[in-house]
């Protein structure tokens, strides 16, 4: 047990996918894998284990924003061991040509800062997603006939943003879409020598103001999650 999770020793697979929202972590658990037992509630932060196609796998819920994820991501990767971490959660598109539900596959991941800003000083470090995850996500949702989008992305520090030049600068330079969490799992990820990337669901327009409806991004998570438990285990 540590200060965050509360499972036993061995209780959370090397495997893990990471949604934002508890909620989420609970509903993915109890619709994709089988015999899923709840190893951990602390702080209402739901995590799960159970099993996807014979493979063992923790669904634990990351919280928003770097910070929380931070902790999370650490704790499982030094604590518990887990060697993969997905990310699955939504993200606001800033260029015309990503669409609402669509799949963003982050390579890299820009960011004003991060929990890992002050390890890294005067340098830009640039947070990376794992290759071999990477292509294999991008295969995964090519069998289900989803063209994902696959480039960098914003991990901000806020979701009401004030500084739209600064977005605007991003759409500039080709940036995907915004999300807040992302460039925090990489570089602790990478830190630790496990395998990170972010699955995302475009739930809303920054360009066209346009937003889901909570059904439609039910469905858009069960793409995804398919997506992050096929290429974690090909
Ligand atoms: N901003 C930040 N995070 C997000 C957004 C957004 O517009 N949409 C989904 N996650």
């Amino acid at each position: 047990m540590t200060i965050h999770i509360g499972a036993k020793p061995g209780e959370i697979a090397e495997t893990v996918l990471m949604p934002g929202d508890p909620l989420r972590a609970r509903w993915a658990a109890e619709t994709f894998l089988e015999d899923p037992e709840l190893v951990n509630d602390i702080r209402g932060m739901f995590g799960y284990t159970g099993h996807w196609k014979k493979q063992r796998v923790t669904i634990q819920g990351s919280g928003m924003g770097m910070p929380s994820l931070s902790i999370y991501a650490n704790e499982l990767i030094r604590d518990y061991g887990a060697k993969t971490l997905i990310r699955i959660g939504s993200c606001g598109a800033m260029q015309a040509q990503v669409k609402l539900r669509d799949v963003v596959l982050a390579m890299t991941a820009s960011s004003v800062n991060t929990p890992s800003s002050a390890l890294f000083r005067e340098l830009n470090f640039a947070p990376c997603a794992d290759w071999p995850l990477l292509r294999a996500a991008l295969q995964a949702a090519d069998g289900k006939g989803i063209f994902p989008h696959v480039g960098g992305i914003y991990s901000s520090d806020t979701f009401y943003d004030e500084r739209p030049d600064l977005i605007q600068q991003m759409t500039r330079h080709g940036v995907l879409a915004v999300e807040m969490e992302a460039a925090e799992l990489y570089a602790v990820a990478a830190r630790h020598g496990a395998r990170a990337l972010a699955v995302l669901t475009v739930s809303d327009h920054l360009l066209t103001g346009e937003a889901l409806d909570s059904d439609a991004r039910e469905r858009s998570f069960a793409d995804m999650i398919e997506i992050a438990l096929e290429a974690a285990f090909s």
